[in-house]
């Protein structure tokens, strides 16, 4: 078991909830195996189940369409994860597509299945302005008139969705992607250019201050590939801790397209740990290089292996669950099939591969 749940860095909101989760499990475990008719004394738990044991946080990202419109996607969704991520529905343009318009219903979808079920809800994200791949930033933010403005408008936009949340989103991705996507510098997107870093330290302290209990990280992509852009991200985050933001943890986007995982993985989470920071890996999926499924149950399963070797990671989040939705179908095309799940929900050997590595087979 790693570490003791009792005190398991991994936030916050409920930490008590998940040691009497954990309690749970075990208890369940011990009543299945003293009914064990002999044949086999291993019982046959959940992956969520495994990770309450191993007091880890494993998450998948979802969509609210999907929970309300195919049962068994919201089946596998409550069953099999502890913590929910709405891949697209707490962003900045799904709630609040103009200035103080706000499009609650999608996302207040996502808190209310992970209330039911008992879930944790990683808040994603507060502000992300890097433009590379996507058209992220709302229209009246990109076309704010001056410095005054558009500082109005994220203050605005993030005292508006962490307090509408704060009883739900334990964790929130203050900050999406502030480096630029392929080195080690500022994005020097719409937002940067016209305040600098200041908003970011900013925007950490009007989160801590909205919501003194939710863990503050900043979520970035490819640092584990990317050995310039991890020291990048290491100097950024210095910088702001030294100037007095509150960060809690760091994310670790983790799409691994090319199939492998980097051998990096370890080491860079021991970076942020010897800073005193939690770390999470936010964002996996693992493209099936050329089909094959064993080679891709061994890519997540080191995942959880380097997870679990490392006390300051605190969580595993997969973006998806079913390769029968998954971003990468319309990103890379339907051969990637990145996730622990088929598209007929069936689980891979990638499932059973994470299964085994948290029972700590
Ligand atoms: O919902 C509309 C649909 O009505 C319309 O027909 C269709 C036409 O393109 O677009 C649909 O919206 C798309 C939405 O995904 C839902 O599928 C948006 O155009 C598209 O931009 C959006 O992409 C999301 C992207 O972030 C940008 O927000 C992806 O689903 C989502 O997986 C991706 O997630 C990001 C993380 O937030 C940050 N890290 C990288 C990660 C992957 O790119």
């Amino acid at each position: 078991m790693k570490g003791n749940t009792m005190t398991n860095p991994s936030s916050t909101k409920g930490p008590s909830n998940r040691s009497f989760l954990a309690l749970l499990a075990l208890t369940a475990t011990l009543l299945i195996t003293a009914c064990d008719d002999g044949h086999d004394a291993r019982p046959s738990l959940t992956l969520r189940e495994l990770a309450d044991q191993r007091g880890i946080l494993i998450g998948a990202a979802a969509r609210p369409g999907l929970i309300a419109n195919e049962a068994e996607y919201a089946r596998i969704l409550a069953a099999e994860f502890n913590s929910i991520t709405a891949e697209n529905d707490m962003k900045w343009k799904a709630t609040e597509p103009k200035h103080k318009t706000y499009t609650w219903n999608n996302a207040d979808a996502v808190a209310a299945f992970a209330t039911a079920y008992g879930q944790t809800v990683r808040g994603h994200t507060l502000v992300w302005a890097n433009e590379f791949q996507f058209q992220v930033i709302p229209d009246y933010v990109r076309n704010a008139v001056d410095v005054a403005t558009m500082q109005q408008y994220i203050d605005d936009h993030i005292e508006a969705v962490v307090t509408r949340y704060a009883d739900v989103v334990d964790r929130w991705d203050v900050i999406n992607e502030p480096l630029e996507t392929l080195g080690p510098g500022v994005d020097q997107n719409v937002i940067t250019a016209t305040l600098g870093e200041a908003w970011m330290l900013r925007a950490f302290q009007q989160a801590r201050a909205l919501d003194p209990t939710a863990d503050l990280y900043v979520n970035e992509s490819l640092t584990t590939l990317l050995p310039a852009k991890h020291a990048g991200l290491l100097a950024l985050v210095k910088r702001l801790i030294d100037a007095g933001a509150p960060i809690d943890g760091v994310g670790l986007q983790a799409h691994y397209l090319g199939g492998q995982v980097p051998a990096a993985l370890q080491s860079v989470m021991e970076d942020w740990q010897a800073l005193g920071l939690k770390v999470a890996v936010t964002e996996l999926d693992i493209a099936t290089a050329g089909g094959d499924l064993q080679s891709h149950a061994t890519g997540y399963a080191s995942v959880f292996a380097t997870c679990l070797a490392v006390s300051a990671c605190v969580e595993v989040t997969s973006w998806g669950f079913t390769d029968r939705h998954t971003w990468l179908n319309d990103f890379i095309g339907p051969e990637s099939t990145p996730l622990l799940f088929n598209e007929d929900y069936q689980p891979k050997p990638a499932y059973t591969a994470v299964a085994e590595t948290l029972a700590g087979d």
